[in-house]
C-alpha cells in the first residue's frame, strides 16, 4: 500500500476510477492516483493476473488502463485531469496505433 509520507498542498481534482469519483493531487499521473488510493492494480493479463505500474516511467506497459474511453494509455506517464474517466483494462483489448499514447 502506498501512503503519502506529507500533506500536500497541491490543488485537488476529481477523476472517475470505475465510475467512482476520487479526489486527488492535480499533477500527480493516474497511475499514482490509482496506487495511492489503494486501488493497487491497474490491468489484468490475457489470463486475467492482475497487473499494476511497476516502473513508472513508461517502459513496463504494467500500467496500461483505459483513460477518457482510450484503451491502452500508459497511466504512468499521463498527469490526472479534472472529470478523467479512468478504468482498469481486462485483457488485451485491441491494439489501435491511434490509440497509442506513443505516436
Ligand atoms: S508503470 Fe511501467 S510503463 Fe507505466
Amino acid at each position: 500500500m502506498f501512503v503519502k509520507v506529507t500533506p500536500s498542498a497541491a490543488r485537488q481534482v476529481t477523476i472517475y476510477f470505475e465510475g467512482q469519483p476520487l479526489e486527488v493531487d492535480e499533477g500527480i499521473t493516474v497511475a499514482a492516483a490509482v496506487l495511492g488510493s489503494s486501488h493497487g492494480w491497474t490491468r489484468t493479463t490475457h489470463g486475467g493476473h492482475k497487473r499494476g505500474p511497476y516502473c513508472h516511467m513508461g517502459v513496463c506497459f504494467e500500467c496500461l488502463m483505459t483513460i477518457n474511453g482510450v484503451p491502452n494509455q500508459q497511466a504512468c506517464l499521463i498527469p490526472v485531469a479534472e472529470g478523467m474517466r479512468v478504468s482498469r483494462q481486462t485483457g488485451v483489448p485491441n491494439f489501435d496505433k491511434e490509440s497509442c499514447n506513443h505516436a
